[in-house]
């Protein structure tokens, strides 16, 4: 299976992620976990120059996002999948929904488009969004790249998008309750693995 999540900075996303990927292990599963933007060597490059570099027009941020995006699905997460293994990965392509399809409004539908020209059409089976309020998740969150700097009123905008990503995408995305301890939450995300498998 192909799991993704997804979440403001501070949502706690990482976190669950981390979590998900142990408990499959520990139940003997063969998993790659892996991130965005990065996770390969031309990634790692493209995620400097979008969250250290300089200031960018919203197609050329979409498009650098779907480069890495292109790279990591080619060269990591179908070969993995190809070969029986589980991969989680830390966002995927409903980061790029969000915050440059609905947040800085190029538009849902030309996004996917462009992201499923680059992965091959490679989309998660599922999704797990992790809620919180803008507000918290800006107070826990550690990072403070060119995207998080631009401050409350995105991040308020990009947690609406996910929302509204969820609502589009009712079979494929799950929306979970961040405002809980993390176990609480990872069970969550354990029993809606369960139920499906
Ligand atoms: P983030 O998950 O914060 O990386 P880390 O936690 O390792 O610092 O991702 C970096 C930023 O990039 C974050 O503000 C969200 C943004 N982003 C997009 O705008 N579009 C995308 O497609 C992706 C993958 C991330």
């Amino acid at each position: 299976m192909f799991i993704t999540f997804e979440g403001l900075d501070g949502s706690g996303k990482t976190t669950q992620a981390e979590l998900l990927a142990e408990a499959l292990r520990a139940e003997g599963r063969d998993v790659v976990s892996t991130r965005e933007p990065g996770g390969t060597p031309l990634g790692e490059e493209v995620r400097r120059l979008l969250l250290e570099g300089v200031e960018m027009s919203p197609w050329a941020e979409a498009a650098l996002f779907a480069a890495a995006r292109a790279e990591l699905a080619q060269a990591v997460i179908a070969p993995a999948l190809a070969a029986g293994r589980e991969v989680v990965c830390d966002r995927y392509v409903d980061s790029s929904l969000a915050y440059q399809g609905i947040a800085r409004g190029l538009g849902v539908d030309r996004v996917l488009m462009l992201n499923l020209n680059a992965t091959e059409g490679l989309l998660p089976d599922l999704t797990f969004v992790v809620l919180v309020d803008p507000e918290v998740a800006a107070a826990r969150s550690t990072g403070s790249d060119r995207i998080e700097r631009e401050g409350l009123e995105l991040q308020r905008k990009v947690d609406a998008a996910y929302r509204e990503l969820a609502s589009m995408f009712p079979n494929r995305i799950t929306t979970v309750d961040g405002n809980r301890p993390p176990e609480v939450i990872a069970e969550e995300i354990r029993g809606r693995l369960r139920q499906l498998s």
